[in-house]
């Protein structure tokens, strides 16, 4: 090719590389910034001391007792991150989940542990039924179906004895009809008009919550979640699911799983300007670290890039078993 007639034939006024130049150019015109502040770490607390467990499907996420969880939260300060979501695995499970709501059981006991040890560690806790049902559902079955209305009030039980043992914030996953309502009604009934409902509002159906249904024990014995939880061809919806909880008082809303719905969080923050939080669930870890594991992918890259694509998308707040590697990439870079 003739390279001078090449370049007198292009009258470029606008060269879009110029701004790729060189990594401060870069960073000077970067849109979408990562900041440990906005992770939250999930945790799984168990019964007993010292206890403290990988689970085989999500390496680096391990099944912790109270106490072990106390040190994996000032590790993560440490990190940098300062926000952690918390599930429980009780030892006795029936078929109503009635641990959910003891004040003895796991997660209390790590709300009030952790918030000894740090003050200013923020506590969200996940409230569920079906870690707590011997049958694996997220509520009361009743005829073979979960039944909506009893089960929300086990579910207003959990989130209010959160509440009470010291959460600062309370996530209903149970994906009930009316739940944020019932549960923002109970908490204030009781002076608990300060904890604030991250409703996991539009969350789907899926597939990517394999392995943590193996860190939680929490496998329906019969049938699955397609009662409740959302169909993934379904965005429109979303905005039902999602108008419908900050009408009942939902103070940030989530997105779950993220990748896999990209869309529906950048359609939710557009539409609703609210406080959004996108769930990177375990099938999403799992499948990055497999692949890292086998040399197939640059792990550190991969991991900065989708969580960078979740944020990108409109999320304010990511879940993620990632938040303290991210954090750490971050202050590195
Ligand atoms: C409880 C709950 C689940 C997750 C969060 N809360 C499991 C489920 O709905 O089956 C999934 C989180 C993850 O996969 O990382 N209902």
């Amino acid at each position: 090719m003739n390279h001078s007639l090449t370049h007198t034939a292009l009258k470029l006024t606008r060269r879009l590389r110029r701004l790729r130049r060189t990594e401060t150019m870069r960073a000077l015109v970067r849109e979408t910034r990562l900041t440990p502040d906005l992770f939250v770490l999930p945790l799984f607390v168990c019964e007993g001391e010292g206890v403290r467990r990988e689970v085989a499907s999500m390496p680096g996420v391990f099944n912790l007792s109270v106490d072990e969880a106390v040190k994996e939260v000032e590790t993560a300060k440490a990190d940098g991150v300062k926000s952690v979501i918390l599930f429980g695995l009780p030892d006795r499970k029936d078929d109503i989940g009635s641990l959910a709501y003891d004040p003895g059981a796991p997660v209390q006991s790590a709300i009030r542990a952790i918030k000894r040890a740090a003050p200013d560690v923020l506590i969200a806790t996940d409230v569920c039924l079906c870690e707590y049902t011997d049958h694996g559902h997220c509520g009361i079955v009743i005829d073979n179906e979960i039944a909506n209305d009893p089960s929300v009030e086990q579910i207003v039980r959990a989130a209010v004895s959160h509440a009470a043992a010291g959460a600062d914030i309370v996530a209903p996953s149970d994906m009930m009809d009316g739940r944020v309502g019932a549960i923002r009604h109970a908490l204030d009934e009781r002076g608990f008009e300060q904890t604030a409902i991250m409703a996991y509002a539009a969350k789907y159906c899926s597939a990517f919550y394999g392995p943590f249904r193996d860190a939680a024990a929490s496998v329906p014995r019969f049938g699955d979640r397609r009662s409740h939880q959302m169909d993934p061809a379904n965005s429109a919806e979303a905005m039902r699911e999602v108008e419908q909880d900050i009408a009942e008082g939902a103070d940030i809303v989530m997105v779950k799983p993220a990748v896999t719905y990209l869309d529906v969080i950048a359609r939710v923050k557009e539409r609703f300007q609210f406080p959004t939080a996108a769930y990177h669930v375990s099938g999403e870890y799992a499948m990055l670290k497999a692949a890292a594991r086998n040399g197939w992918i640059d792990e550190p890259r991969a991991m900065l890039e989708t969580l960078t694509s979740i944020r990108r998308a409109g999320a304010d707040i990511i879940i993620t078993y990632y938040a303290r590697e991210a954090a750490r990439a971050i202050a590195q870079s």
